[in-house]
C-alpha cells in the first residue's frame, strides 16, 4: 500500500507545489467471466488492495506536466496539441485527457504525479487504474459533474485509441465501481450491475504471477473479438434480432457457425458457455459452496486454454499443479491471457506451503520468477 502522505510529499518535490486534490484508483481481480465483456455478457471482478495514485492542481499556463514515480520521467504538452505519444505511459492519461476533450470538458493546464503499486502488465489492469485515477483527479479538478460510470467508459474508450486495446468496460468499472468485502456482478450489455458478499471461510483468494507478457497479446486479444463478432455475423443471417453473443445460444451455433468456422464456432461456444458457468458460480457464491464455485473456475480454464486459447504454457502449468491439492478449490487464468496471473481459491491456512513448494519448481522450469500476491477486495476510486 501506497501511503497518501507519501504521494503527497512526493507532488511537491516534484512540482515544487501543492497537490489539490490526491485520488487512488483500485486494480481489480476477476473471479469467473472471462472475454465476455466485449461480448455484451457478465462479469464478476472486484477491486483490490493494491492501487494507482494520483496527485493534481492547476497550473497557471496551458502545459499539462506529468511525472510517473515508477518510470522516474517527466511528460509535458500543450492541453490544446494532445495527441498518442511513442513512449508508453503518457498515453494512458493522454487518452483520457482526449476523451474530455471529445465531451466538450474545457480543461486547463494541470500538474499531475503518479505512483501506483499495481503490478505492471500482470493482468490486474494497473493501466485501466490509471486511467480512472486520472479521469476522476480531473473531474473534480475542473469540476465536470462526471458520474462514476461516465468516467469507466472515458477510461475503456482512452485504451480503445490511444492504447490500441479494444478492450471491454471490466476492468475501468471495477476499479470506479468495486465495494470493499464484495464482488460485483455487472452485465455487460445495459451496466446494471449488483454486490454479492465475497464470504470465502477458511478459503483466500490467493494470486500467481507468472511474470509472463506476451508481446503479441494485444493484438490477439483484438483478434479474438473479431472472431466473436464475425460468430455473431454468421447467426444473424438466421436471427436478424442477434447483436451480440448474448443473444445467441449453443444450438444457434451448432446449427449456422459450425459447418462454415470451426475456429469461430469455438470460440463463440466458449463465451456463452462461459456466461453460464458465471452465473452457476455466481450461485455457489451466495449459497457459499465453494467446491462448486472452485469447480466452475477449474472448468473455465480449460475453456480458456483449449477452446479460447488465450492461455500460455505457464498459465497451464500453474493450473495443472495446484489442481491435485485438496486445499485448493479452484484455478483458473485470469484477464486477457497470454500471460499474467493464475487466480486460486486456496485454504488459508495452506497458501504460504503452496507457495513455499511451488515457487522452486516454477523458477526452475521457466527461468522466470514466481510472485504470489495476497489479495483484499476493496472499494472503488475514492
Ligand atoms: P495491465 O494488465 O497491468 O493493465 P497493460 O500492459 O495493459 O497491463 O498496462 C500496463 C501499462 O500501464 C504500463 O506499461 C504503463 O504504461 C501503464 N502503467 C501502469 N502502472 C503505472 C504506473 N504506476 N505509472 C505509470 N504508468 C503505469
Ligand atoms: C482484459 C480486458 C477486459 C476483459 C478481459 C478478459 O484485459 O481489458 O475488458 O475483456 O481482458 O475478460
Amino acid at each position: 500500500m501506497i501511503a497518501k502522505q507519501n504521494v503527497e510529499n512526493r507532488y511537491r518535490e516534484v512540482f515544487e507545489g501543492e497537490p489539490s486534490h490526491i485520488v487512488r484508483s483500485p486494480g481489480r481481480i476477476n473471479i469467473i467471466g472471462e472475454h465476455t465483456d466485449y461480448n455484451e455478457g457478465f462479469v464478476l471482478p472486484t477491486a483490490i488492495d493494491k492501487a494507482i495514485y494520483v496527485a493534481v492542481a492547476k497550473r497557471d499556463d496551458d502545459i499539462i506536466r506529468l511525472y510517473a514515480e515508477d518510470f522516474n520521467a517527466y511528460f509535458e504538452i500543450a492541453r490544446t496539441e494532445i495527441h498518442p505519444v511513442e513512449i508508453g505511459w503518457p498515453n494512458y492519461i493522454l487518452g483520457v485527457i482526449h476523451q474530455l476533450q471529445l465531451r466538450g470538458a474545457r480543461l486547463g493546464g494541470f500538474n499531475l504525479y503518479v505512483n501506483g503499486d499495481v503490478p505492471l502488465g500482470a493482468g490486474l489492469s494497473s493501466s485501466a487504474a490509471l486511467e480512472c485515477a486520472t479521469g476522476y483527479a480531473l473531474n473534480v479538478l475542473f469540476d465536470l459533474q462526471l458520474e462514476r460510470v461516465d468516467i469507466a467508459k472515458i477510461g475503456q474508450l482512452a485504451e480503445h485509441t490511444y492504447a490500441g486495446v479494444n478492450c471491454g468496460i471490466m476492468d475501468q468499472f471495477a476499479s470506479v465501481m468495486s465495494k470493499a468485502g464484495h464482488v460485483l456482478k455487472l452485465d455487460c450489455r445495459d451496466l446494471s450491475f449488483s454486490y454479492t458478499p465475497l464470504e470465502l471461510g477458511d478459503y483466500a483468494i490467493l494470486l500467481l504471477n507468472t511474470n509472463v507478457k506476451h508481446s503479441l497479446a494485444s493484438s490477439a486479444y483484438n483478434n479474438r473479438r473479431a472472431a466473436c463478432e464475425a460468430g455473431v455475423q454468421l447467426v444473424k443471417q438466421h436471427h436478424p434480432e442477434a447483436n451480440s453473443l448474448r443473444d445467441v445460444t449453443v444450438d444457434m451455433l451448432d446449427n449456422f457457425v459450425k459447418s462454415i468456422d470451426e475456429d469461430i464456432y469455438t470460440k463463440c461456444r466458449f463465451v456463452v458457455e462461459e456466461n453460464g458457468r458465471l452465473n452457476a458460480a455466481c450461485e455457489a457464491l451466495k449459497q457459499g459452496d465453494l467446491e462448486e464455485l472452485g469447480k466452475q473456475l477449474f472448468r473455465a480454464h480449460e475453456g480458456l486454454s483449449e477452446e479460447y486459447e488465450v492461455s500460455c504454457s505457464e498459465l497451464d502449468f500453474l493450473v495443472d499443479y495446484v489442481r491435485v491439492f485438496p486445499e485448493v478449490l479452484g484455478a483458473r487464468m485470469m484477464g486477457g491471457g497470454f500471460g499474467g496471473c493464475t487466480i486460486n481459491l486456496v485454504k488459508r491456512s495452506f497458501q504460504d506451503l503452496l507457495i513455499d513448494r511451488l515457487t522452486p519448481v516454477y523458477e526452475e522450469k521457466f527461468g522466470l520468477p514466481l510472485t504470489a500476491i495476497k489479495v483484499v477486495p476493496s472499494n472503488g476510486t475514492e
